[in-house]
C-alpha cells in the first residue's frame, strides 16, 4: 500500500496521536468550561495548552486569539459570512479551493462582488495582480497559502503588506500549508488565518480552527451562537475570545489528537518535514519528465511549491480516472485524481473538465515508494 493522497488528508498521522484521543475518551472524557471537578480543570488545561502550541507554530501571542472549529472549510465561512455585507467587494485568486469558492458564491446572492487575481498556466501568482483589483469598495483578500491542484506557493508576505498598505482586511487559508511551510502571523500582517488539523499538522480529521487579530474579530458576527460555558447570567453570545466563536462543546478528542500532532510536529521542525517531501517530489517530478506523452501540471520545478504534484495523462490519450483506477488496484497506489474541489483552479491551469492525477507525498513516504510510481506509470502508459 502506498498512499499518495496527503493533500486530502494525511496519513498515516503523526506518532502519538490516536493514543491521545483514546486516552482522553478511556480516562478523561469530560467537558471543558462547564464541569467545577479537576478532570473538567485538567480537559480546560489540555485544552488552552493546544491554542499555546498552535500560537507557537505560527507565532502568534495569544492563545485567546486561536479559534477551534471543524475545519478550514468552517473557518472560512465564519470569516467571509461573519464579516462581509452588501455591498463589499472581495479579492481571491484563481487557485482557491471551494473552501473559499462556494461561501463566496453564497455571499454573491446577498450584494457581495468578488475578483479572482489570475494565475498564469504555471499556477504562478504575482502580486501586482491583486493590486489591480483592490478598488474602494474591496473589504477583504482572501487567499490561499499553496495550491491545492498544482503546489504553487502564493506570495502572502507580499499581499499581506499590500493589504496592510491599503487597509484591507487579509485571510490566509493554510489548508495546504500549516506544518509544512513556515508561517509567521505577525510578520504576515495577516487578521485571521484559516487552519485543518489533518492534513500537514498530521492530526485527526474533524479538528481545525483560525488564528484571528482581536480588532478583526471584533468586526465579524459569530455564525453560531449557544452555550460557552461562560457568562451564563446572559442570553448574549458572550464578546470575548475564543468564546464569541465557539459555542457548543467543543471536539475535545479531536483538540486531544491536535495536541499530540502539534507537539510532533513542532519537536521535527517545519522545515525538516517539508525539505523531506519535497525530496520526495523532486524525486516524482524527475521522474514524471520520462513519462511519454504525460503533462506536468503547473511548475515544473521544486522551487516556490509544496510536495503536491498534479499529472494530466489525456495528451498521452489516457482517461486520467482510469490510470488512477489502475494505480489503486493493480499496484495498492492511492492517489486523487478529479477536479480537486477547485474547479477555477483547474481551468486557471488548463485541466478543466479533465482533472488531473494529484500525488501528495508525506512525512512517511519514501524514495523507493516513489520509483514503484513512476515504473507503474510508465507500464500503464505502455499498456494503453
Ligand atoms: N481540499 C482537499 C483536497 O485538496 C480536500 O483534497
Amino acid at each position: 500500500m502506498i498512499y499518495f493522497d496527503n493533500g486530502s488528508t494525511s496519513y498515516p498521522k503523526a506518532p502519538g496521536v490516536g493514543e491521545a484521543m483514546a486516552n482522553l475518551l478511556a480516562h478523561a472524557g469530560f467537558n471543558a468550561n462547564r464541569g467545577g471537578y479537576s478532570g473538567a480543570y485538567a480537559v480546560e488545561d489540555m485544552v488552552l495548552d493546544t491554542r499555546e502550541l498552535v500560537c507557537r507554530l505560527f507565532h502568534w501571542d495569544d492563545p485567546k486569539g486561536v479559534i477551534f472549529t471543524a475545519n478550514v472549510t468552517q473557518s472560512l465561512n465564519m470569516l467571509l459570512k461573519g464579516y462581509l455585507a452588501p455591498g463589499d467587494h472581495v479579492v481571491v485568486s484563481s487557485l482557491e479551493h471551494n473552501a473559499v469558492m462556494r461561501p463566496l458564491t453564497q455571499l454573491v446572492k446577498h450584494g457581495v462582488a468578488f475578483d479572482a487575481a489570475q494565475a498564469d498556466a504555471a499556477g504562478v501568482l504575482p502580486v501586482e495582480r491583486v493590486e489591480a483589483l483592490l478598488r474602494p469598495q474591496t473589504k477583504l483578500v482572501a487567499l490561499t497559502h499553496a495550491s491545492n491542484v498544482c503546489g504553487t506557493v502564493l506570495p502572502i508576505c507580499e499581499v499581506g503588506a499590500l493589504c496592510k498598505k491599503r487597509g484591507v482586511r487579509f485571510v490566509v487559508d493554510s489548508a495546504q500549508t500549516a506544518g509544512v511551510l513556515p508561517i509567521d502571523l505577525q510578520a504576515l500582517g495577516a487578521d485571521a488565518l484559516a487552519f485543518t488539523g489533518h492534513k500537514g499538522l498530521l492530526g485527526p480529521q474533524g479538528i481545525g480552527g483560525m488564528v484571528i487579530a482581536e480588532d478583526f474579530a471584533q468586526a465579524l458576527t459569530p455564525l453560531l451562537s449557544g452555550g460557552t460555558g461562560s457568562a451564563s447570567d446572559s442570553e448574549e453570545v458572550p464578546p470575548f475570545l475564543p468564546d464569541k466563536f465557539e459555542s457548543g462543546t467543543l471536539n475535545l478528542p479531536g483538540i486531544a489528537g491536535l495536541r499530540a500532532a502539534l507537539g510532533y510536529v513542532l519537536s521535527a521542525g517545519t522545515a525538516t518535514l517539508h525539505s523531506a517531501e519535497m525530496a520526495l517530489a523532486a524525486r516524482f517530478l524527475q521522474g514524471a519528465e520520462t513519462l511519454s506523452g504525460v503533462r506536468i501540471v503547473g511548475k515544473k520545478d521544486t522551487q516556490g511549491r509544496v510536495a503536491v504534484v498534479s499529472l494530466d495523462f489525456t495528451p498521452a490519450s489516457l482517461d486520467n480516472a482510469m490510470v488512477a483506477y489502475k494505480l489503486d488496484s493493480e499496484y495498492g497506489i492511492m492517489t486523487r485524481c478529479g477536479l480537486h474541489c477547485a474547479p477555477r483552479a483547474h481551468k486557471t491551469l488548463g485541466t478543466f473538465p479533465q482533472g488531473t492525477i494529484r500525488f501528495a507525498f508525506g512525512h512517511r513516504n519514501t524514495a523507493q515508494e516513489v520509483d514503484i510510481c513512476i515504473d507503474a506509470l510508465t507500464k500503464i502508459i505502455r499498456e494503453g
